[in-house]
């Protein structure tokens, strides 16, 4: 199964990817996470990424889409994978059909995130994973079982994003209305998308998006 978790910044895109990894056996593909990883490590796509993401900005579709292309040829992604900040426009949706017909695969299904604005500068602001495993936790709605350790792997260090800060969750959101808003039509049209009540509590946007994912 191949599935789309689209919606804006602290949407809960990440938080429900891991989830559905777990219990779908399907692979987390996280442009945002790719990139951070390039970045930490320096690569040349990290250098041109960088100053991009800083701003709040898309980086350039070239680069995401070569990462991509890239990444669901690998083994792990045979049996299915969820993409989660992939595609942000219109160019980058279009490109994925190209790659998804090149593997002889379809897309299932495009799950939309439906967030009220306001709670989406809480979430970012109040967001930070583990710094060893990157589960992903939040200051007030959903803190580790243990204060200061990360459920999964024990680890007691954890980090915040350069990014989470409100003038760049500012920018990041009119980003999103402005490129990314404008796919929903393409998906819609296509008759996969779905939408899911994003405001509610996180185990019943899991219940909601199993539901569409059993349909
Ligand atoms: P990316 O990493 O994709 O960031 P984003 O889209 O801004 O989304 P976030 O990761 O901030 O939010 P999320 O939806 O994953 O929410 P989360 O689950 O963490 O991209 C970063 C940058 O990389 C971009 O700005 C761009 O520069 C570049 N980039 C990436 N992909 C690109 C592409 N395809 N093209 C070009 N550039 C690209 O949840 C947020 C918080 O809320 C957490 O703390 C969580 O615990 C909490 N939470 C989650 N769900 C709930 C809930 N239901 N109720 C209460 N709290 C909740
Ligand atoms: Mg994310």
């Amino acid at each position: 199964m191949i599935i789309i978790l689209f919606g804006p910044p602290g949407a809960g895109k990440g938080t429900q990817a891991q989830r559905i990894e777990k219990n779908h056996g399907l692979v987390q593909l996280s442009t945002g996470d790719m990139l951070r990883a390039a970045v930490a490590a320096k690569t040349h796509y990290g250098q041109k990424a960088q100053e991009k993401m800083q701003a709040g900005q898309l980086v350039s579709d070239d680069i995401v889409i070569g990462i991509i292309a890239d990444r669901i040829k690998e083994d792990d992604c045979k049996n299915g994978f969820i993409l989660d900040g992939f595609p942000r426009n219109v160019a980058q949706a279009k490109a994925l059909d190209v790659m998804l017909s090149e593997e002889g695969v379809k897309l299932d299904a495009v799950v939309q995130m439906e967030v009220d604005d306001e709670a989406l500068v809480d979430r970012i602001s109040g967001r930070y994973t583990c710094a060893n495993c990157n589960e992903g936790y939040h200051d007030t709605n959903l803190k580790p079982k243990v204060d200061g350790v990360c459920d999964v792997c024990g680890s007691t260090e954890f980090k915040r994003r350069e990014d989470d800060n409100a003038e760049t969750v500012g920018k990041r959101l009119k980003e999103y209305y402005a490129q990314t808003a404008p796919v929903l039509p393409y998906y819609a049209e296509k008759g996969i998308l779905q939408q899911v009540d994003g405001m509610a509590a996180i185990d019943d946007v899991t219940a909601q998006i199993n539901a569409v994912l059993s349909a």
